[in-house]
């Protein structure tokens, strides 16, 4: 995978299309029958500029010039995700920075689910220097409030939710590097697309138990990554 050009990423992905539709690209809005309209760096190995394809399994169509610019403005990790229905070709990773995340059982019982014990998982993540896959490389970011502590119910939907977090650890997707929406701190490791319960025996915040809907929200979000149950048995 490493040798790989963005182009030939992007082309695993795509099948051929013939004759593209009267319809617009929707990442660079210029006619799918025209060229591309994106003009920007790293695109220029692409002789047909016009050439349009569709992706295999969503079948939304875009020009290729379009998609291996989208492509090389993430994080190259080999997957590409469609900009229109988000469906993932390939494994979604993250820019995460370098940490630790342990987790243990506890004898005590979250509110809302007096039937079992509690998963506490700790996260800690040290601040360092920005690398190529942040806003900001070379610059130092801050992390806030760590280690984190978050809490799940110690049932079978709990464990399923520790094992897929484990997953989402693994491919750097459980915290980023940007601006935090509770401090308007910029350049600070900040919390991904999967919410967390931080809070224990109280809900102050409203990131605490009772919440029925919490663990299917999770697994809803840790999907909208690319990772479920099935995936991970083929891991
Ligand atoms: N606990 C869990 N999730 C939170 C919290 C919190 N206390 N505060 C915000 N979030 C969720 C938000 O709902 C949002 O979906 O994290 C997502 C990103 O929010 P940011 O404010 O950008 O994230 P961050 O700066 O990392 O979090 C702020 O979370 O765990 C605490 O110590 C941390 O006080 C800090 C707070
Ligand atoms: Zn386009």
């Amino acid at each position: 995978r490493k040798g790989r050009t963005s182009e030939e990423v992007v082309r695993r992905y795509l099948q051929k299309v013939r004759n593209p539709p009267e319809e617009d690209c929707t990442i660079c809005m210029e006619s799918l029958c025209g060229p591309s309209g994106y003009k920007g760096p790293g695109v220029g190995g692409i002789s047909r500029a016009e050439s349009v394809g569709r992706l295999s399994q969503c079948g939304h169509q875009y020009h290729l010039q379009c998609l291996v610019a989208m492509y090389n403005n993430g994080n190259k990790d080999g997957s590409l995700q469609c900009p229109t229905c988000k469906t993932i070709y390939g494994v979604k990773t993250g820019n995460q920075p370098p940490g630790k995340m342990e987790y243990h059982v506890i004898p005590h019982s979250l509110p809302g689910h007096p039937d079992c014990k509690t998963i506490r998982i700790i996260y800690n993540i040290p601040p360092g220097i920005q690398g190529p896959e942040h806003p900001n490389p070379g610059k130092p970011f801050t992390a806030r409030g760590f280690p984190r502590h978050c809490y799940l119910p110690d049932s079978e939907k709990g464990r399923l939710v520790l094992k897929l977090l484990l997953v989402a650890w693994d491919r750097r997707l459980i915290f980023s590097v940007g601006t935090s929406s509770t401090t308007g701190e910029t350049d600070t490791v900040i919390w991904n697309e999967v919410h967390h319960k931080t809070e224990f025996g109280s809900n102050l915040t409203g990131h605490g138990y009772p919440d029925s809907g919490h663990l299917d929200n999770v697994l809803k979000e840790l999907r909208a990554q690319g990772i479920t149950e099935e995936e991970c048995l083929r891991d």
